[in-house]
């Protein structure tokens, strides 16, 4: 296939993401997901930190609006500056298996990150930036309702946590985050790196899926 089908191919599927987010999955007594749209728009103009004169695109957040599950990761990479998406690289496909392998898709889930914009050379987020962009978050989520949140590494479960206690302390329990259910686990970045901690994500995933199936949605 040519480098320019490729390109097509690409914008046609951002296009239909970003339809999807906007369009569909309304579920009546759920948030109304014009809200969440309303919201991305505001942030595309966003220059509340210095995060924005780096960045090519907001990464706002995709998937299913009305999502009982809602994955937090740290910040946007490269490849999701590019698309505007998040996810969308190599740790993006671990995470798309990872969903899958506890029977969903990643269209029935939403995916978000704590700072919306990429930190230049991918370098962790400062206090000052997370201070600005983690009430963005909080519409979000306030917004999708999810019945439990799955965060992804270190940097989104200890802000949304408030603690600074290690990965290895966090994963294997199960918190709440304002009345919603939090999961941890270990980013698919992270994964990728460190085969050993596959077998802990992969048993952090049955809690998630057990809890899923627990919660009332
Ligand atoms: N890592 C993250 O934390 N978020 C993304 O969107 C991509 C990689």
């Amino acid at each position: 296939m040519s480098q320019e089908t490729l390109g097509v191919l690409g914008d046609l599927r951002r296009y239909l993401e970003k339809q999807r987010d906007f369009g569909l999955h309304a579920v009546p007594g759920r948030p109304a997901q014009s809200d969440l749209s309303k919201l991305d728009q505001k942030l595309q103009g966003c220059k509340v930190c210095s995060l924005s004169q780096g960045r090519r695109q907001v990464v706002f957040g995709s998937g299913n609006p009305n999502a009982d599950l809602m994955f937090v990761g740290e910040a946007p990479g490269a490849e999701e500056d590019r698309q505007g998406l998040p996810f969308v690289g190599a740790a993006g496909q671990l995470l798309t298996k990872m969903i899958e392998s506890i029977g969903l898709r990643r269209e029935d889930v939403y995916i978000a990150n704590v700072i919306k914009c990429r930190p230049p050379g991918n370098r962790d987020p400062e206090p000052a930036e997370v201070a600005s962009c983690e009430p963005f978050l909080k519409q979000q989520i306030d917004l999708i309702e999810p019945s439990i949140i799955c965060t992804l590494g270190r940097f989104a479960a200890q802000t949304l946590l408030q603690t600074s206690e290690s990965m290895g302390r966090l994963r294997g329990r199960l918190f709440a985050y304002e009345g919603i259910k939090l999961v941890p686990t270990y980013h698919p970045a992270a994964l990728l790196r460190n085969q050993q901690w596959k077998r802990p994500t992969w048993e952090d995933l049955q809690m998630l899926r057990r809890e899923y199936d627990g919660a009332e949605f």
